[in-house]
């Protein structure tokens, strides 16, 4: 019997926070109020991070029998699984020393809902707090390779393998019962800058079960999808993972392309993320008395890239002001500074004066000066990806009447 199983329906899911916002109660998908998000610190509490599941929570029957090693260079070959678990999770300091990331990740799905509204997409629908901000500590995925004979830097092994393909034990409709699974480039995995690291704690703890305990891989710079959760093997593999999510799913198409007239195999999986920027502390709708209103949320780019601008305006767009940036409270943002937390979220805020209804606009810009499009429409995707539009938030001022 393996130690960690997938079950087969929702009878033995994990204790939720009540306050949650549930978007799917089976598999569970939820994510937190915007207020609770951006008043809950720089790093997100584990109990509010976002929750994205595909199928039933797995099981460990038996933590014991949890490990972790390595197969020996020599079977290290395509399609071999070159990672079991062996070694207890208690000694995991002996494999190779922690490595504590502060890293970000955003569902692909994030701000779906309002996709939505321009014309139907397919998937679970999302508000903005899709995306959470946590300090991963587990093994880097470099350095597990390395044990097994794959050097840093290698982008092809000896035997061809090209990727790195991460597979679970949680049974999927959309795999037809089979497991998620994902795959990177071996590059990505075996340059150590890229700090893909395979994890079992999320900010100090050991993962919780909604967070792919007792093991899971993160991937920063790229969409959450490719973080995949209960890790039960990894292959080195010549051609990118086969599997639903990857082939079938979280694929950006452009808005002309429908249901009828779709083909999955001309669009890459998607990896990277665009520049990305949301106001959490008010609503879409919002009433207000005139006065002083802050603006206050979140900017993040793919790629590990940092955030050169933040753009706020208080009047729909005619005229902006720059919002302050900052990840230490108190310590003024600078995009490309060394010490920056490479992967985390940068946090912003602006405040103005208003008298009357009004639109508030957020929109960033990222050290490769790329920008957020103005309209959903144009990048509307019958998936439902990756809306990145500025957001805009409408005031209504109450009256005044004594
Ligand atoms: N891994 C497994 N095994 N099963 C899943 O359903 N969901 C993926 C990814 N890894 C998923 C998975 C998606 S789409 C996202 S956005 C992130 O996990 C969400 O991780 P979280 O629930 O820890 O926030």
């Amino acid at each position: 019997m393996k130690f960690l199983r997938g079950p087969s329906d929702y009878s033995q899911e994990p204790p939720r926070h009540p306050s949650l916002i549930i978007n799917s109660q089976e598999p569970f998908n939820a994510e937190p109020s915007r207020s609770a998000l951006i008043s809950s610190s720089y790093v997100t509490p584990v109990d509010l991070f976002y929750k994205r599941n595909h199928g039933p929570v797995p099981i460990v029957d038996d933590i014991e029998r949890f490990n972790i090693s390595t197969f020996k260079p020599s079977k290290c070959q395509i399609s071999n699984n070159i990672y079991s678990a062996k070694k207890k999770i208690s000694n995991k300091i002996s494999l190779t020393s922690t490595t504590y990331l502060l890293h970000i990740y955003q569902c692909a799905g994030n701000r779906r809902t309002a996709m939505s509204k321009v014309k139907t997409v397919k998937g679970v629908g999302w508000d903005v707090c899709a995306i959470g901000n946590a300090i991963w500590g587990g093994a880097k995925l470099a350095d597990v390779l390395e044990l097994v004979g794959i050097p840093n830097l290698a982008s092809i092994t000896p035997l061809g393998g090209k990727h790195v393909e991460f597979i679970s034990v949680d049974k999927c409709k959309e795999e037809n019962g089979g497991p998620y699974k994902a795959s990177i480039p071996l590059i990505q995995a075996t340059t150590s800058d890229s700090e893909v690291i395979l994890a079992y704690e999320m900010n100090g703890e050991p993962l919780n079960r909604d967070h792919g305990y007792p093991l899971r891989v993160i991937v920063p710079g790229v969409i959450g999808a490719r973080s995949v959760k209960w890790l039960d093997s990894i292959n080195i593999i010549a051609e990118e993972c086969q599997g639903f999510f990857m082939q079938k799913d979280y694929k950006m198409f452009p808005p002309k392309i429908s249901w009828e007239n779709i083909d999955w195999s001309t669009r890459r999986p998607q990896m990277d993320f665009p520049v990305q920027s949301v106001i959490c502390s008010l609503e879409d709708v919002t009433q207000v008395k005139p006065g002083k209103i802050t603006a206050h949320g979140y900017a993040v780019s793919g790629g590990g890239r940092g955030i050169e601008r933040v753009d706020v305006s208080f009047d729909g767009g005619k005229t902006w002001v720059e919002a302050s940036r900052y990840q230490k409270t108190g310590i003024p943002y600078v995009a490309d500074d060394k010490s920056n937390d490479k992967w985390a979220w940068v946090l912003f805020e602006a405040e103005a004066e208003i008298s009357e209804n009004t639109e508030i606009v957020a929109k960033a810009v990222d050290i490769a000066a790329n920008v957020q499009p103005e309209n959903v429409e144009y990048i509307w995707n019958l998936r439902g990806i990756l809306n990145t539009s500025w957001h805009r938030i409408h005031i209504h001022t109450e009256h005044l009447d004594n």
